[in-house]
């Protein structure tokens, strides 16, 4: 079958390598890919925002299967216009409907939904411009550290959270009416702090059943010891040795088939990843997020952990028949280790020729900004390389990423040496 994959990151590069191995593969298109897309399909561009070109693409070239990467195009509504065209129709897609994807489009609906389905999450109270009086009051009654969250999507900068509570009234105003993150601060959710330490579990559902997929934790900070400003990601590591098998069956009975069962409550038709964000307080799991699609860099810890066919997988996905679905995950330890560039997460220089790629040794190097040009591979995004190990013990699977992360190198290269440190 001919697969089109929709993004240009980490997360891309790593599921098309993945789907790369399929014997029930022909041809996979990547949309935009980057320079490492291009070693495992081909790289195409054009506007996939732009349904006339989508279809124009996907008609030309005989696709069988759309997988959407990032969530944007999700939210956006992809699958709709998919899915209501006549001549699209028939063409699969990995990746909720307009509907589905408001799980991670809107913090406000999720809230609900898990408020509906009785699963655990943090306090909250949702406010516009109307009630901004109201929201104040709130934050009065509430304990500090105060957590505030933009309604939509703002790029993983819509949360905020602050100890001092005339910083929080403040920056709550300016959200909702000074318009700090635009539209996506239309509504803020305000909620209660939760205490613990956070992993990512993913699923993948055909809307009625699900397989779940090895849980990851990702290094949001910047810097060492987990500190600085949040980032899209600096480094993963799966499995995450407190998701034990007790804590796991707690995860599925209060979190995963809840989540299922209220999707199907409210006749929503759902066949993608679903990424729970979850803290463990205490022994008990609660969701922070949800986001509908894979996390990046947890998705180039989580697929090479995958030994099943994941292009099998999608296509059970699309088929709605998951159900008993086998699933077989190697129980070594995988780590990244993210190469990004000086500057990041705030502004940075891209366009940086990057060497030593060809010395992976035993690691995978998934690219996440990068872009082939005549001098070579150069740097094109904040986040750059992702590096990937596997081996018996984390300590190993470290040691081999990070004598990778030595010899890849280009200008102004930083990296966290010490992924994994709290576990
Ligand atoms: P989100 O974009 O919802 O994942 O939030 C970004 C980060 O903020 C999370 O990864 C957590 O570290 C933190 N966070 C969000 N909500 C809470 C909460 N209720 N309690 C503690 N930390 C939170
Ligand atoms: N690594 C977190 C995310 O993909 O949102």
């Amino acid at each position: 079958m001919n697969i089109l994959l929709l993004g240009s990151g980490g997360r891309e590069h790593t599921l098309a390598w993945k789907m790369a191995q399929s014997p029930l593969l022909s041809q996979l298109y990547i949309c935009p890919g980057n320079a490492g897309t291009q070693n495992v399909g081909r790289n195409v561009d054009f506007d996939y925002n732009n349904h006339e070109q989508l279809k124009a693409f996907v008609l030309a070239k005989n696709i069988d299967m759309v997988v959407v990467g990032p969530e944007m195009p999700l939210v956006n509504g992809i699958h709709d216009t998919i899915a209501a065209d006549n001549e699209l129709k028939h063409i699969a897609v990995i990746g909720p409907k307009k509907k589905g994807a408001q799980l991670e489009g809107s913090k406000d609906f999720a809230k609900r939904f898990m408020n509906k389905y009785h699963i655990p999450t943090a306090h909250h109270k949702t406010f516009d411009r109307f009630s901004v009086n109201d929201g104040i009051e709130f934050l009065k009654d509430i304990k500090s550290p105060y957590v505030l969250k933009a309604d939509g999507l703002a790029s993983g900068k819509g949360v905020i959270i602050l100890d001092d509570l005339n910083e929080a009234i403040d920056t709550f105003q300016d959200i909702l009416v000074g318009e700090k993150f635009g539209a996506a601060g239309n509504q803020v959710v305000i909620e209660e702090f939760l205490s613990g330490v956070e992993l990512s579990v993913f699923v993948l559902t055909d809307g009625k059943s699900y397989v779940l997929l090895p849980e990851a934790k990702d290094y949001k900070r910047i810097g060492e010891g987990d500190t600085g400003p949040n980032t899209g990601g600096m480094g993963s590591v799966s499995p995450v040795p407190f998701a034990d098998e007790k804590f796991l069956s707690l995860v599925k009975e209060r979190i995963i088939e809840p989540t299922i069962l209220g999707l199907q409550d409210e006749k929503i038709d759902y066949q993608g990843f679903i990424f729970f964000g979850l803290i463990n307080v205490k022994g008990h799991p609660y969701v922070i997020e949800y986001n509908v699609r894979m996390g990046d860099p947890e998705t180039e810890s989580v697929m090479p952990r995958l030994k099943t066919d994941l292009v099998e997988l999608f296509v059970a996905t699309a088929k709605k028949n998951l159900q008993g679905f086998p699933v077989e995950i190697a129980p070594e330890t995988a780590v990244t280790v993210m190469l990004v560039s000086k500057g990041y997460p705030d502004a940075y220089e891209k366009g940086k020729l990057i060497s030593g790629l060809d010395q992976a040794s035993d690691s995978k190097i998934f690219h996440a900004g990068t872009k082939a040009t005549a001098r070579g591979v150069e740097t094109d995004g904040g986040r750059v390389i992702a590096i990937s190990s596997q081996a018996k013990t984390r300590e190993e699977a470290l040691k081999q990423s990070f004598e990778v992360a030595e010899k890849v190198s280009f200008d102004g290269k930083y990296y966290r040496r010490d992924i994994g440190f709290d576990i």
